[in-house]
């Protein structure tokens, strides 16, 4: 296991109650909308209300933590106390994060692994275990896009995208769910997607895989909810990761043009920063959801709400 402790510096963020921006998009959203207005709205916002203490002392694990919404997931969950153990296949990206993130005091730990196998499951949970003696948190992150329409797509493909996607979570969450059922606490967040809310074409397996994320989350919060356990899925829309922004720079696509490209998306015309979901995740993880199990939450910019991403 890797890990990183470094003595303890203040990280100056917003705290969630700040009504500045809040206020100011209200402003915007009364005022009519000038075309400054409207540049505005079609922005992520800058203070994602961070509290930072209100993890602290608690324990999370996050899978596919190297890079992306996962790596955010990391950052925010870190940002508001928690101590982290992430996991992930890709070692020196893992490595990376784990340099960058683990500053300031943190608490935070990496172990490479493929979720795929189970002995990696319980090992990551053992680790986490010796390191603080117990795990509040589950973030099931690790997946990956395959692009396929059932038609053309192969066993192989089927079997690499339902394994990563739904299998490895599902060997996560058993190799979590002992010490939550034993403490009588624990909640489990599972990275699904809009596209297990609604129709889109060219994905087919990854499709059925997030389906049964969201199923199989179900199920954990039924068996659970009595032995205080809380399961539920984020159901991100587009999301803007290095994955997107290296795939377009290999096509002479810059950030801000990738950006633009996004503009008809959903309701608020832009994708989501990696961020914004890890903020989603954060809050289903903590206690402020405390009374949320069995749940699959859309963070997809309105995509459901119209049936359409366009
Ligand atoms: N980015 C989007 O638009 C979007 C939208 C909806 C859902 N999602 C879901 O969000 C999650 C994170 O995706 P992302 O966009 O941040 O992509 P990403 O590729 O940046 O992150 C996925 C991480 O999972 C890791 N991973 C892949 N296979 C693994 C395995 N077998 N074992 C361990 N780790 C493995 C990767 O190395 C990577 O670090 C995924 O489950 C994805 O399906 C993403």
């Amino acid at each position: 296991m890797l890990s990183n402790l470094e003595p303890a510096k203040k990280v100056m963020r917003p705290g969630r109650h700040d009504p500045g921006p809040a206020t100011e998009l209200i402003r915007l959203i009364r005022s009519p909308q000038t075309d400054a207005g409207v540049e505005r709205l079609l922005s992520p916002p800058d203070n994602l209300g961070v509290d930072m203490g209100r993890l602290s002392g608690q324990v999370a694990i996050v899978t596919g933590g190297a890079t992306g919404i996962g790596r955010a997931t990391v950052e925010r969950l870190l940002d508001e106390g928690a101590g982290v153990l992430f996991t992930d296949l890709a070692t020196s990206a893992g490595a990376e994060a784990l340099e960058k993130l683990g500053g300031h005091g943190r608490q935070l730990a990496f172990v490479p692994g493929d979720v795929r196998d189970r002995a990696h499951s319980a090992n990551v949970v053992s680790e986490t275990l010796n390191r603080w003696g117990r795990i509040d948190i589950l973030v099931g992150n690790a997946g990956l896009q395959a692009p396929g329409r059932l038609i053309d797509s192969t066993e192989a493909d089927w079997k690499n995208t339902l394994s990563v996607n739904l299998l490895g979570l599902a060997w996560s969450c058993q190799a979590v769910l002992p010490n939550m059922i034993e403490r009588g606490s624990g909640s489990i967040v599972a990275v699904s997607s809009v596209n297990a809310l609604t129709g889109f074409a060219g994905m087919a397996a990854y499709d059925a895989a997030k389906s049964g994320v969201i199923a199989l989350i179900r199920h954990i919060a039924v068996e659970h909810g009595r032995n205080g356990v809380r399961a539920n899925a984020v159901c991100p829309g587009a999301t803007i990761t290095e994955f997107h922004l290296e795939r377009a720079a290999e096509r002479g696509v810059d950030a801000a043009a990738l950006r633009a490209g996004m503009k008809g998306y959903g309701l608020l015309g832009r994708a989501a920063e990696p961020a914004e979901i890890a903020a989603v995740i954060a809050f289903l993880a903590g206690s402020d959801a405390s009374f949320i199990t069995g749940q699959a939450l859309a963070a997809d910019g309105g995509v459901t709400a119209t049936g359409s991403s366009q």
